[in-house]
Order: C-alpha cells, then structure tokens, then sequence
C-alpha cells in the first residue's frame, strides 16, 4: 500500500488527477473505475479542467461505476447516474455509450444484472484505474462491514451509519433508498491501480483501521492491504491518527520517482 499525505483536500484531489494524466499518457484506451459521494467532486473538477486546457482527453476511455441505488430512475437528481452525468460525464470527451453503472430496476433480476456488469468490464479488459472513496465505517463501494472479502458485484443492503451519512443529499419529502448494486471487494481488488481518497476528520479512524488494522471484513477497505498497487491519498484531517509520516513521505516520493521513469504496471511487458 501506498500512502501519499497532502496538506488539504485541493492537494488529494490534484494528485489524484495527476495519476489519471499518467495513465492516460500510458493507455488512452484506459477502463476507469468511478466513484460518487463527496470525496471525488474535487478531483472530477480537476479532471474537467484539464481536459479543457486539452492536457487529457477521454475519448477512447470506457467507465464503471462503483455502485448505483436499487430502482432509481436514471433521471432522477439522486441517482449515480445523475450525479457522474453533471459532475463529470457532462463536460468531458467520454463516450456516453461506453460509462457504465450497475443500473438495476424491481423489474430486473439482480443476480442477472450483477453476473452481466462482472462479465462487461472482463469484455472491456478489466479496470486500470479504479477511485475509491471510504465510508466513516470502512465500506468502500457499498460494501458495508461483514461484506464477504470475495464478493462479486450485487445488491446490498445498507447500514445505519451509511443511510445517516448520506441523509444530507435528501430533502425530506424523497424516499431515500436503502438498497444498492454494488461491485464486490472481488471486483474492486481486481483493478490493476486503486486510488482511494479520503479527506476530513471523520474518516480518521475508518484510514487507521485501514491501514494499520488488521485485515477484516469489519473494515472492508482493509483489503487493500492485500492489493499490489493500492495507492491512498489522505489530507491531513484524515491522516491524523497515522504513524511514521516522514517514512511515508520519502516512500511516496521514491514511488514517484520510480513511476516517471518505468511507468505503470498495467500488466505484462
Ligand atoms: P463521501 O463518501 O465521499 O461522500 O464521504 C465516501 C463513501 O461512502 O465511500
């Protein structure tokens, strides 16, 4: 695991998009795996930015998303769709027909839909780069804690904690759902690089249980301590209960250094 400390959320966000300059330097035709929730709004802003100064195109990119609301309209303001629509699809050179969520209505079986998102991102070549968030209580995607380690996209019931964090973007009248499609911890461990993001006091202590936790599915990003290029980026808030910083700055520094001259590991040279 890989751990780079930023001052603030601005920093996490610009070197999160650095890492997708890199990439699609590397592999235009790059898979990316997308995230929701607050956390990633900077680094869609940054990515939007760039593109319009023409230094990234998305052009001959495809996208999966993490997770998607059970029986959402697309349309509606609080589907993931409408968010990764007007937070980033919107104002960028991606093909539509090739972002992809896990979409699944009351009328569709989600053992189908689950089986059939696993096999379209195996046809498009599997994941390269994939965002993470961190929920407060160490979910990633919406596996929540007891998620199965080797879970496969599915439908997934969601915790108090999560129904409460999320409340805010809810207005009291709409019906906030309490069921989601999500990739597994399976489907996430298998993305060639991971980029989870957390920013602010409140995901301190889910980053430390991540961290230097052990490996349980209590915390299901604790996972990560098993993947060959998992690459987190905190801000200090989130870093706060870290240990051995200076360690973690000159490692991340190398890492650097060692990425500008041989590249990504996107697979067999
Ligand atoms: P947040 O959500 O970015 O809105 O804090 C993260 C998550 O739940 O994975």
């Amino acid at each position: 695991m890989q751990i780079i400390l930023c001052d603030d959320a601005n920093q996490v966000a610009a070197v999160a998009a650095s890492w997708f300059q890199t990439l699609l330097a590397q592999k235009p035709q790059a898979v990316l795996g997308l995230a929701t929730g607050s956390t990633p709004i900077k680094l869609y802003q940054q990515l939007i930015a760039l593109y319009q100064q023409q230094q990234i195109s998305f052009a001959k990119c495809s996208s999966f998303n993490l997770d998607e609301y059970y029986d959402i309209a697309a349309e509606h303001r609080n589907s993931y769709r409408s968010f990764m629509q007007n937070q980033l699809f919107d104002h960028i050179d991606i093909d539509p027909e090739r972002t992809f969520l896990p979409s699944c209505s009351s009328q569709d079986n989600p053992r189908l839909v689950g089986q059939a998102y696993e096999r379209q991102i195996s046809t498009m070549g599997g994941i390269d780069l994939q965002i993470l968030g961190i929920g407060s209580n160490g979910h990633i995607g919406f596996n929540e804690p007891t998620s199965s380690l080797n879970s496969r996209t599915r439908l997934k019931t969601l915790t108090e904690q999560t129904l409460k964090d999320n409340s805010r973007l809810f207005t009291k009248d709409e019906i906030q759902p309490t069921m989601a499609m999500t990739m597994g911890i399976a489907t996430i461990m298998q993305a060639r690089y991971i980029l989870l993001l957390a920013t602010g006091k409140s995901k301190a202590e889910a980053v430390k249980q991540m961290i230097s936790g052990p490996v349980s599915a209590n915390c299901p990003a604790s996972i990560l301590q098993m993947h060959q290029n998992a690459v987190v980026i905190l801000d200090k808030e989130a870093a706060s209960l870290i240990e051995e910083q200076s360690y973690l700055r000159n490692a991340a520094n190398e890492n650097q250094r060692l990425i500008s001259r041989y590249g990504l590991n996107l697979g067999d040279l």
